[in-house]
């Protein structure tokens, strides 16, 4: 491997851990204006200096990020479908590896629907983009399904997807925790992590689902609403990371969690 490409990886999942908390802000791309991301600047500048990366599409990125903060970019470069659809899997390229560069990308990021009509078409897009990664020193990162494929989780058929974008060169491979989740990650020779899915009823569930993941073999976890929609995402994002980097236990999340919650947002909003 190139130092670029491994200089990069370095910066997503941290070497002192060997893990990652990243920050997903990318839901626009087809959900469009997401509850709580609205104003995806007002709700992710106080949530910046608590993630080891924030995954955003180029219009987000380039009115909602401020280029002086320190912060690693996935940039999501697959789309060119919407919600009103049925069928969500009919994705194509939609920002080309000479932009995630200009845009000084830390890793690009690209769903893949194993098991559907636009499979072929999908694991394509991400061959192609594996290829161009390498020639640019740029991680892939591959995404299992989004939206209505979430119907399909479970161990089987995620360790089939996950393998396959492993197998085509995904850097990383980012899925859903499962029951039998370390199958997943037996059968998958590069890191994983995992999305949080829609909000749950209470951060207990979430510190669950975290801790599960990172137990059973996850590099980390890659999660948006469960964090920004939550009425305390500091404190959401806090807790997190003390799961995925401290080895914190779900009570111990919770603590972090109360304790953080009382402090005031705008004392960590980065100037
Ligand atoms: C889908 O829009 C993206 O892949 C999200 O980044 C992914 O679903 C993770 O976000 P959440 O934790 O909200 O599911």
């Amino acid at each position: 491997m190139d130092y670029g490409l491994k200089n990069r990886l370095s910066r997503m999942v941290k070497p002192a851990t060997g893990r990652s908390v990243m920050l997903a802000c990318d839901h626009g791309y087809f959900m469009g204006p997401t509850t709580r991301l609205e104003n995806p600047r007002k709700t992710i500048a106080p949530l910046v200096q608590y993630a080891d990366v924030v995954s955003v599409t180029r219009g987000v990125l380039r009115t909602s990020i401020d280029p002086a903060w320190d912060v690693p970019i996935l940039l999501r470069v697959s789309g060119g479908t919407s919600m009103l659809q049925e069928d969500l899997s009919d994705e194509g390229l939609i920002t080309s590896m000479k932009e995630a560069l200009r845009l000084n990308a830390t890793a690009v990021s690209i769903s893949i629907f194993v098991g559907t009509k636009h499979e072929k078409q999908t694991l394509l897009n991400l061959s192609r983009l594996v290829d161009e990664g390498e020639e640019n020193g740029m991680p892939v990162v591959a995404i299992t399904a989004v939206g209505k494929e979430l119907e399909k989780r479970d161990a089987r058929y995620l360790a089939l997807a996950c393998r396959i974008a492993a197998e085509l060169g995904a850097h990383i491979v980012k899925t859903y925790y499962c029951e039998g989740f370390s199958k997943v990650v037996a059968g998958c020779p590069v890191p994983l992590v995992v999305a949080g899915g829609p909000k749950m009823t209470t951060e207990a569930d979430v510190f669950e689902l975290a801790h599960g993941a990172i137990s059973e073999g996850a590099a980390g976890v890659d999660m948006g609403r469960n964090i920004w929609q939550n009425d305390h995402p500091v404190a959401m994002l806090k807790a997190i990371r003390a799961i995925v980097h401290d080895g914190a236990s779900v009570k111990e999340a919770v603590r972090v969690f109360d304790g953080a919650k009382s402090k005031r947002v705008s004392d960590s909003i980065p100037a």
